[in-house]
């Protein structure tokens, strides 16, 4: 029952196992007598992370999570318990309180729930002010019944979010688990649930994830969406079928007047496709939703939706990442609703006429005129009631995974996902948690996907401050995420391991930090009053001597005129760069074919508009010599050496790809070094001049700098990459069967 960490260097080093503590600032925290750490909230401000676990709520440092643990005892009373192994459960694992539940409510408390020995019971729990109070404690005239809340049964999903002073929450709320609802409690408003007994509604669904997105300016359209997985109604006579939904709620619902009292009414649901077309033409769905991650983007209405999903079949075992675009969520939700006459008809689209005011829509004044749904006529309520399903689904952006895992022994269960600033542009990295106890760090190149895994025994994980947070079974741990050291001493191993935390300083492969891009914005804001005060950005690249480079530098407007200079030493005269066919000007940069050793210096590209010029970007060239100048230590593609760069910028992730299984590793060192002079120029466009290595003709030179410690390395990589390929698993790191 150890928790287990894969080594895992450049991906390619697996089977290793090693103690999680040992590796790489990887820590962690256990309690004696627990287990189940399933509930994780992060305080940002407290610096805390609170954990719910079995018998126990924990407030640990987020900066070091093995030191200064708080933690409350929350058993359930003895009663409660023999009553629950009265009714036939387990005294020890089903008749204790498993805390599942932690919310933060106001400034000084968390709401936390537990299943209470079948009893479900929630807290006030009082944390304090600030992280200095070091408060952590439950009130005990503050406990409350948490039917409605939290499960009874531990072993049921259950989700929730607390807004306002509001916790909606999608659970059974029954000893045998079979009265499912979304539910609102707390606060001022009445409490409303979900139709009972009506499978149009609920169908024996598991709750995955809930949120509250805002849908304009206006409160009063804010909804919850809640999403969850159920047998399908409407595939019923084809045997039971899962699919996986997502509902919505209007915050303001305050339930029906005559009918729907004290239940929802503005409640839809419909369904979530993540597909991937099979050999045979026809769709292979994964249809367990099983987890679902909202990366907030600068606009708080339209959040991305990242979705874990599994496979319900025994034949076709396989996981897959989807994402969705809340436009098309609310599209679908705009679009026909679900219809069926009579139970031998089919489900159609609804095509009469849809009462006003549509269901599915808040009372607000931004789309009409009603202040409550008790306002809302008959008909309306009526037809919801009736209509709580979607005709139309929703389909994932690309209508395809991001990526995908087939004929693998686990399913995803879990992801966090984490928006990098890298070297070369932004990212989505995401951390998907499986049932195998493993967490797979994946980044989604476009077109082309790339993962790097690692292994880890899971229940939850969280992002926060370049730090995971994984809850599991028997513990909980902290892994930075930019764990950059793994990646070893050379540059080559750093730039393979393509990790957008990570770029190479020139002796060690630290954590990137986008730095240049904050000054960019803001001198750009002052270039208008005062050109002459404008800082230029600048910017160091390296070139290899022999091959080809790219300077990018691409202005605002596409209608200025880019020009360059050129001046050797600070002190010489600035001149016009002298193009000719080994110096060419593109759209978006000056590409040098053959880099020269004369070469080096600081080139400025200008912008003139208007009669107006303005220095964008200087770039200082460094030239790094070539051992031997008769042969280029790789040589230009000849393929893509003269034309103009293309605009597929992953274009040298491939040339990586073909490196890897190339034999002469030295090479790999020398492409590295480009490469990383490119990624420090933040020059992602101008990736696509890269020099490829084809296969076919080895043109790498010697290389002439003692280099034994980095063949070592890569060696070692080699190695783990055939004793993965021997154990019959697939190559992560292949691009194409992991990303399509
Ligand atoms: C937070 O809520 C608790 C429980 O209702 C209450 O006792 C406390 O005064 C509240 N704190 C603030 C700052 O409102
Ligand atoms: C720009 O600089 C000013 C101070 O000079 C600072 O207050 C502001 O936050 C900066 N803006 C950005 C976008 O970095
Ligand atoms: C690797 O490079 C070395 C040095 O140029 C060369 O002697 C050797 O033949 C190359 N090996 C292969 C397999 O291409």
């Amino acid at each position: 029952h150890h928790m287990l960490l894969g080594l895992l260097v450049l991906v390619l080093i697996s089977g290793t196992k090693t103690p999680l503590q040992q590796f790489h600032g990887v820590r962690r925290f256990e309690l004696e007598r627990s287990c189940c750490f399933s509930a994780l909230l992060l305080d940002e401000e407290r610096g805390r992370l609170f954990v719910g676990a079995k018998n126990f709520l924990l407030s640990l440092s987020l900066d070091n999570i093995a030191k200064q643990e708080h933690k409350i005892y929350w058993p359930a009373p003895v009663d409660w318990r023999e009553e629950c192994n009265w009714a036939g459960k387990d005294i020890t694992t089903d008749c204790v309180n498993y805390v599942k539940i932690v919310h933060h409510y106001n400034r000084t408390h968390l709401y936390a729930c537990g299943t209470g020995a079948f009893h479900p019971t929630c807290a006030f729990v009082e944390v304090g002010n600030r992280m200095e109070d070091h408060v952590f404690r439950i009130d005990p005239s503050k406990v409350e019944d948490g039917k409605g809340k939290s499960p009874y049964d531990p072993r049921h999903p259950a989700a929730s979010v607390l807004v306002g002073d509001e916790l909606y929450a999608g659970v059974a709320t029954d000893l045998m688990g079979r009265d499912f609802t979304i539910f609102r409690s707390l606060g001022r408003r009445p409490s409303i649930r979900t139709e009972q007994h009506d499978s149009r509604w609920l169908n024996e669904p598991k709750f995955v994830g809930s949120f509250w997105v805002p849908e304009s300016e206006n409160p009063d359209d804010d909804k919850i969406f809640f999403f969850f997985r159920e047998t399908a109604v409407e595939a019923q006579g084809l045997g039971k079928s899962t699919y996986s939904r997502i509902g919505q709620l209007c915050r303001n619902d305050m339930g029906g007047q005559r009918s729907l009292v004290n239940k929802w009414t503005t409640f839809l649901k419909t369904r979530l496709i993540c597909s991937v077309p099979g050999a045979d033409g026809s769709d292979t769905y994964f249809d367990e939703l099983r987890d679902v991650f909202l990366l907030q983007t600068r606009d708080r209405k339209n959040p991305l939706v990242y979705s874990v999903f599994s496979t319900s079949s025994s034949v076709f075992k396989g996981s897959a990442v989807c994402l969705y675009s809340m436009n098309d969520i609310r599209r679908a939700f705009l679009g026909p609703f679900a219809h069926k006459e009579g139970p031998n008809y089919q489900w159609v689209p609804f095509q009469g006429k849809v009462p006003y005011p549509r269901p599915g829509m808040c009372p607000s004044k931004t789309f009409g005129s009603f202040e409550s749904t008790k306002g809302f006529p008959d008909d309306v309520i009526q037809f919801a009631r009736h209509h709580p399903l979607m005709y139309n689904p929703v389909y994932p952006m690309n209508r395809r995974p991001i990526f995908v895992r087939t004929n693998v022994d686990y399913s995803f269960t879990q992801l966090a996902v984490d928006r990098v600033n890298a070297a070369d542009g932004q990212y989505d990295v995401m951390f998907i948690g499986t049932d195998k106890g493993t967490v797979l760090k994946v980044i989604n190149v476009p077109k082309e996907s790339w993962n790097n895994m690692e292994e880890l025994l899971l229940e939850e994980l969280e992002v926060f401050k370049q730090q995971l947070y994984v809850g599991s079974h028997t513990g909980i741990a902290q892994v930075p995420l930019h764990r950059c050291s793994v990646y070893g001493k050379a540059c080559a191993e750093c730039c393979l391991a393509r990790d957008p935390y990570c770029a190479w300083d020139g002796t060690s492969c630290t954590r990137y930090l986008p730095n240049t891009k904050r000054s960019e914005r803001n001198t750009s804001t002052h270039t208008h009053t005062h050109t002459h005060t404008h800082r230029v950005a600048e910017r160091k690249l390296f070139g290899v001597e022999g091959s080809s480079t790219f300077l990018e530098c691409i202005p605002k407007s596409l209608q200025a005129r880019v020009t360059w200079t050129f001046q050797k030493h600070p002190q010489s005269p600035r001149e016009e760069v002298r193009l000719d066919d080994r110096l060419l000007q593109t759209d978006r940069g000056l590409l040098v074919r053959r880099v020269l050793k004369r070469d080096v210096g600081v080139y400025q590209c200008h912008a003139m508009e208007h009669g107006f010029t303005q220095t964008l970007l200087g770039i200082t060239l460094e030239v790094v010599p070539s051992t031997s100048p008769s042969e280029p230590p790789v040589r230009p593609d000849p393929r893509s050496g003269g034309g103009p760069p293309s605009t597929n910028q992953k274009l040298w992730y491939r040339d990586f790809m073909q490196l890897v299984d190339h034999p002469n590793l030295s090479a790999v060192d020398q492409i590295c070094e480009q490469v990383w002079a490119r990624k420090n120029a933040g020059a992602d466009p101008a990736e696509k001049s890269f020099p490829t290595a084809p296969k076919e003709a080895p043109p790498l030179g010697p290389v002439g700098r003692p280099a034994n410690k980095k063949w070592k390395h890569l060696q070692e990589i080699r190695k783990g990459r055939n004793r993965r390929t021997h154990d019959g698993k697939p190559s992560p790191r292949a691009p194409r069967s992991a990303g399509e």
